[in-house]
């Protein structure tokens, strides 16, 4: 009987691992050990040197894996967080390689696909861990690490609105070269410490075709992906450059893009601007719906979002503090929340609060950066009571 690939969620004692011949290279979150599982502790080393899926033999195995919910996550944030974490700062070093050698090396498109392939994986199982790590804006470099969120943004949102996984790694990789001119610009106006005047903005919107005729020109990128990468400031109303598009004239790739680029724009810190609280970029982007996007777009990311946003830190209406770990599309003012004790022996973990399963707690605010300070929240996700952490 043929093996079976199941997500590590489902991995239980009892079952026999087969090496499925797949290489690293090509699925590097795949656990091919071969052997029968002993332990709870084995199944959850395995979860935390980052693997994400297994193939078992039935035959060989004294238990079966049980059925999958469809509805549900397919792997628990907490350790799906792993894998993300991976594919995320592989997904870093490619644009840091690629954006660094544009001006005078080759487009290495092949060496990026495996890594959209582990962006598109995770975001099937969990979203909200990418989510989370595209959320919190560490303090790299921020040409590299947007280039990145957007990806994610990019490759969630596509998911959301119902897109096949070979659709969306063409939008991950749309996303990941979208600002590819930028490499190519002069370096006094890419690394300005201040904003921009009017002909230097002009010569810094010239990233678009500069970008799309590098990439063209190397024969490397499909169509769609190009088409994408060209549109992405373009606007429904026909205010975007470089070609003044409007409605259906702007595809659906570049549509996605172009609402990943300016939510994770308004929330980074730039040199000359603060960033702005994600809940209020998402009410930004609620203010630009009417002419930058066609009807209903905006309203849907924001579903997909969430009000608060994953990562967020926020203050309860009973007074108790946490951090947003999920988001229901259909209740996005009700997330779950990891409850923290903050005290002044420090903040730890408590229990997951689904919000939407009760009537009387709600999210009075987001915490503020000063207020939550000290609070670390990877690690404080990492410790949480797994068996919660949905
Ligand atoms: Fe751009």
């Amino acid at each position: 009987m043929a093996s079976v690939r199941i997500s590590i969620a489902r991995l239980k004692p009892g079952m026999f691992v087969v090496d499925a011949g797949i290489s690293w290279l090509e699925d590097p979150h795949l656990y091919q050990n071969e052997g029968l599982i002993i332990s709870e502790a084995e199944i959850k080393s395995i979860k935390r040197q980052g693997f994400a899926e297994v193939c078992y033999d039935p035959t060989r195995s004294q238990i079966q894996a049980l059925p999958e919910d469809k509805a549900a996550p397919r792997t628990l944030l907490s350790d799906e967080i792993y894998v993300a974490r991976g594919a995320f700062s592989s997904a870093y070093g490619h644009v840091r390689s690629f954006m660094q050698s544009a001006a005078c090396g080759n487009v290495e498109v092949a060496a990026v696909e495996p890594c959209l392939n582990s962006i598109v994986k995770s975001v099937a199982r969990n979203r909200n861990a990418l989510l989370l790590l595209a959320n919190l804006k560490s303090l790299d470099d921020y040409m590299y690490r947007h280039s990145v969120n957007v990806a994610i943004f990019a490759v969630a949102f596509g998911q959301y609105l119902g897109l096949e996984d070979e659709e969306l790694r063409r939008i991950g990789i749309a996303a990941l070269f979208h600002d590819y001119g930028k490499a190519l610009l002069p370096p006094n106006i890419l690394n300005a410490p201040r904003k921009l005047d009017a002909s230097e903005m002009q010569i810094m919107r010239t990233h678009v075709e500069c970008g799309y005729e590098k990439l063209r020109s190397s024969g490397k990128f499909s169509h769609e992906v190009l088409s994408a990468i060209l549109q992405h400031h373009e606007r429904h109303d026909g205010s975007g450059y470089p070609y003044q598009l409007a409605g259906d004239e702007i595809g659906l790739y570049g549509r996605i893009i172009s609402i990943c680029d300016v939510y994770d724009a308004l929330a980074s810190k730039r040199v000359y601007k603060d960033a702005i609280h994600p809940k209020h970029a998402l009410g930004t982007l609620f203010k630009m719906s009417e002419n930058a996007w066609a009807p209903g777009f905006a309203e849907h990311f924001i579903k997909m979002v969430g009000i608060f946003p994953i990562g967020t830190a926020v203050l309860l209406s009973n007074g108790q503090k946490g951090i947003v770990c999920h988001s229901e599309p259909l209740s996005p003012s009700l997330p779950s929340v990891l409850l923290v004790r903050d005290c002044e022996h420090g903040v730890r973990p408590l229990r997951l609060f689904d919000l939407s399963r009760q009537k009387t707690v709600n999210v009075n605010r987001s915490l503020s950066k000063t207020e939550t300070a000290y609070w670390d929240i990877p690690t404080l996700l990492d410790s949480a009571n797994e068996e919660e952490m949905a």
